[in-house]
């Protein structure tokens, strides 16, 4: 007889509000018999346990598995395998667990990383990965402003190597998000400047969560060491054309039918 195996969630939580974490996610909380979260191996704090507690039964048992901030790639490896090795063997027993992640589970998570290993090494494990609210999305709505609009594009890049990404795209999207923005935020900041295309630039720290903070200062904002849950959003500035330079050449009644049409093809 085929012993049952169990099934690994990767469950993003959300950005921080409890609320703000999808009904599936909560539902699988609810019933699976063992919550994983990464901790730094200084200490054993998990914002993605906090986040998710109200959706954990008291009698779930939760554990912290621990990654080291390190850009030593084989101490990393190390402990992805040691830690695939540890939720492993709780799913052989036969019971269910959930991997948690702060904001969403496949956009710069641990859980990534976990997932491919043991896809890797334990192909017969059942793997489902249940998307979040990602942290920049609720900044954006936070700051009530649209991230991307009509043929707009979207850059979500790593703030850890300052605005390099940025520097390197010789057309620059709309938007551009830095996570990872706790670090090298002058340069971040100058990058922003140097193309002299964006207005607006916000950073915000903590979002949905005590102590929360919205910064438009970033020249100030630079001169303080950031905390870690910090992201910045640019915005280019817009290209208005006065409605009489649009009439004169003819454009104000073509943009008009268009969106008549947009409307109409998506209805
Ligand atoms: C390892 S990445 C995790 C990204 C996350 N999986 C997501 O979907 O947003 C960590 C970075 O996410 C951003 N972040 C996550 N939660 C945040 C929050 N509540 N407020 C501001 N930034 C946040 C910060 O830039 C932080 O340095």
């Amino acid at each position: 007889m085929n012993k049952k195996i169990g099934t690994l969630y990767g469950i993003g939580v959300g950005p921080g509000d409890p609320e703000l974490i999808t009904l599936k996610s909560a539902k699988i909380l609810s019933r699976v018999q063992v919550v994983f979260a990464a901790a730094s191996t200084k200490n054993s704090h998990s914002l993605a346990v906090n986040i998710a507690r109200p959706h954990i039964p008291k009698t779930t048992s939760i554990k912290m598995l621990s990654f080291p901030m390190t850009k030593d790639k084989k101490k990393t490896r190390e402990s992805w395998a040691k830690n695939a090795a540890i939720i492993i063997n709780e799913l052989i027993q036969g019971k269910d667990a959930a991997f948690l992640t702060v904001g969403d589970s496949m956009t710069y998570s641990t859980f990534g990383y976990i997932l491919k290993h043991i896809q890797a090494t334990a192909p017969y494990i059942t793997i489902e990965s249940i998307p979040g609210i990602t942290s920049y999305q609720a900044a954006a709505a936070r700051l009530n402003t649209p991230l991307v609009e009509g043929e707009e594009s979207l850059l979500v890049t790593s703030g850890v190597k300052g605005g390099d990404r940025l520097r390197q795209l010789s057309c620059k999207p709309e938007t551009v998000v830095f996570l990872k923005a706790y670090r090298n935020v002058k340069d971040i900041i100058s990058a922003v400047e140097e193309t002299d295309l964006f207005e607006d630039c916000v950073a915000i720290s903590k979002c949905g969560l005590p102590g929360e903070e919205v910064v438009s200062d970033l020249k100030e904002f630079a001169n303080r060491p950031p905390n870690y849950w910090t992201l910045i959003i640019a915005k280019q500035k817009k290209k208005k054309t006065p409605l009489k330079d649009e009439i004169r050449m003819g454009r104000h009644h073509r943009r008009q039918s268009e969106a008549v049409l947009e409307f109409t093809e998506s209805m």
